[in-house]
């Protein structure tokens, strides 16, 4: 199985999850991307009933609406959410995970998966790490105005932090709530969620991509199949 089969393989296995009258947070990302897909195609076929999609970015929506099927709400027309699916660009052996990679959406994810009844994320064996912070960066969304006063207070965490830059665009990454995004390299992150919580306190900072103890289920995809590992 190469990548892309194992992205498909988990999101094939995450529909399991979802019965008629669910209210869905729809993640952002590539891997959530299949997801979408095949969710909006059992929904036309008639195998689920009553699934409401809430999306966790522009991304998510557009192609929810591109592919059909789930009718899309907001978080503010939706009681509660039942469940949600979503990627992530790191997992450690806790569970814990670094998100906001290439999507950029860690805030409206975060906002949407922490209030979900579970929380189910696909990924595939590569996105497995012994500590956070040993491939990846920490995303920050921040306040513009503030971009570079928190890059240089970063450096009281031992990080390295650059602004994002946009590839089809000058200038940087605008995140879908108007906000840049500061990538902190840290050297090895011992407490994720002492890191998450403590990033949060600086003012500017509107959240981080650090998503300790909140992820219910982890849906790996393996050469070998999709591996899952709970709490
Ligand atoms: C976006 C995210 C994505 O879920 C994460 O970057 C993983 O993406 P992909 O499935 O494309 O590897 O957090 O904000």
């Amino acid at each position: 199985m190469n990548v892309e089969e194992m992205k498909k393989a988990v999101a094939k296995e995450a529909l399991k999850f979802i019965e008629d009258e669910m209210v869905v947070g729809l993640g952002t990302g590539s891997t959530t991307a299949y997801f979408i897909k095949y969710l909006g195609k059992l929904i036309m076929e008639g195998e689920l009933e009553d699934v409401y999609g809430v999306p966790t970015s522009h991304q998510a929506r557009l192609l929810a609406l591109e592919v059909g099927g789930i009718p899309v709400v907001s978080l503010d027309e939706v009681d509660a959410i039942d469940i949600a699916v979503d990627g992530a660009d790191e997992v450690d052996p806790h569970m814990n995970l670094i998100k906001g990679g290439r999507g950029a959406a860690l805030t409206m994810e975060k906002i949407i998966e922490y209030r979900a009844g579970m929380f189910i994320v696909l990924v595939d064996e590569s996105k497995l790490v012994e500590y956070l912070g040993q491939k990846m960066p920490v995303p920050i969304e921040v306040i513009p105005a503030a971009w570079r006063a928190i890059a240089e207070e970063l450096e009281v965490f031992n990080a390295t932090a650059e602004l994002r830059m946009a590839v089809k665009k000058d200038g940087p990454v605008v995140t879908d709530n108007g906000n840049f995004i500061l990538d902190a390299k840290f050297a090895r992150i011992e407490d994720p969620l002492d890191l998450e919580i403590e990033l949060n306190t600086i003012p500017g900072v509107v959240e981080n991509g650090i998503f300790a103890d909140i992820a219910d289920i982890i849906l790996v995809g393996t050469p070998e199949g999709v591996k899952r590992m709970e709490r």
